[in-house]
């Protein structure tokens, strides 16, 4: 039987909801989830799944972050289509996506009482604990116990792909080349925070950084650089990163560099900027906001910051200095709201 897991999308409620009532319709028999469980997870962001068989709808799940963990939940599978391997399926795709972002590890939880724990176990998780839960209440009265179950992701390689290039973490070709562009005198230094002296020791420093995690694959999770990659030939041509204005409110920055002038102007900062941002506010389900930070000289990025829907929020005037003349420093954002209503007025122009 052919078995493909996709991302949900609005033509599947019906059926979703059809297989999602009748996996569950068994466990509804022992318990149900109290005013608590229908709390958790309801403001956070999260990805519906589904799994077709047969030309229909089969199976649902949906992941969703957890600090440095994918955590995976609402999976169920129609009654007729059991014991063919379809949960497989759906754990194996939300391994890749684990993977695909940066995330070594997934996690699950059942009730002890239905008997998945063994289910989970086949398919390799090992338990990580047990707790008596408040989400969900017995028809016995019984107290519920939920067992939550976690599985290693094996090579954990971040790869975002958007239309032109491709996001990714550094690989051991990229340094010559990362190396070339961090030396004086690139057009791409005048525009990225010129006001700010770097010394030859700070660049050696991040690419000896770069080397050693290349070395011991140690990059974090979530991510907070990646090498944005030409789609066809994998050469890196610049970088997207983050940075904390402030963790303690959530408040987060994006920043971008294309190396190479002769790739500015063609989309490519666009594209990239557009997969990093979705990717910051998937891994980062707290922030409700995020900043590009630039200066008044910037056109490029004032430019594409706009055209991303960024708000231009602060203007410091004659806050910076470049070449003996003051520039206005300037601040843009966008809130979580309006990043996703931009995503679906883009996919419905489409
Ligand atoms: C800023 C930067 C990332 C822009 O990337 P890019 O790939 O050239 O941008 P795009 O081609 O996707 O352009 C997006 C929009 O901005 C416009 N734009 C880009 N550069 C522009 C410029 N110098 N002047 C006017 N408009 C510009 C594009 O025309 C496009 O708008 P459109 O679709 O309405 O025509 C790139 O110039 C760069 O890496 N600069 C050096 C590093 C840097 O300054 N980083 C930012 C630090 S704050």
């Amino acid at each position: 039987m052919n078995i493909l897991v996709r991302e949900y999308t609005q033509n599947d409620l019906v059926e979703a909801k059809i297989v999602s009532d009748d996996a569950h319709a068994v466990l509804r028999k022992f318990y149900h989830p109290t005013a608590q469980a229908k709390k958790i997870g309801s403001d956070t962001p999260y990805k519906r799944i589904v799994a077709v068989a047969d030309n229909k709808i089969v199976g649902v799940a949906t992941y969703e972050v957890e600090g440095d963990f994918l955590y995976f939940g609402s999976l169920g599978v129609l009654t007729a289509y059991r014991k063919m391997g379809i949960a497989k399926k759906i754990i194996s795709h939300i391994e890749e996506a684990a993977q695909s972002m940066g995330f070594s590890k997934i996690q699950c939880a059942t009730m002890e009482k239905t008997g998945n724990v063994s289910i989970f176990e086949k398919i390799g998780f090992k338990k990580s604990s047990r707790e008596i839960t408040g989400k969900f209440e017995s028809v016995d009265g019984e107290p519920i116990v939920e067992v939550y179950l976690e599985k290693s992701v094996e090579t954990c390689r971040v790869n975002l792909g958007g239309n032109k290039i491709i996001l990714r973490d550094w690989i051991a070709d990229d340094l010559a080349s990362f190396e070339e562009w961090q030396k004086p005198c690139h057009k791409w230094q005048d525009f990225d925070g010129p006001y700010y002296t770097t010394t030859e020791e700070n660049t050696l420093k991040q690419i000896n950084g770069i080397r050693e995690r290349l070395k011991s694959a140690a990059f974090p999770a979530p991510r907070t650089r990646l090498v944005i990659a030409d789609k066809k030939s994998n050469q890196l041509l610049g970088t997207v990163n983050s940075y904390w204005e402030s963790i303690e409110t959530n408040w987060l920055c994006a920043g971008i560099a294309l190396y190479d002038h002769n790739f500015w102007g063609q989309g490519i900062g666009y594209d990239a900027l557009n997969v990093w941002i979705n990717y910051l506010f998937f891994v980062h389900p707290q922030i409700v906001r995020l900043d590009l930070r630039t200066w008044s000289g910037n056109y490029g990025m004032i430019h594409l910051a706009k055209k991303l829907n960024f708000k231009l929020e602060a203007q410091f005037r004659k806050a910076r200095i470049v070449n003996g003349e003051y520039y206005d420093s300037l601040g843009f954002g966008i809130l979580r709201e309006e990043w996703l209503n931009r995503t679906v007025a883009v996919e419905n122009k489409k």
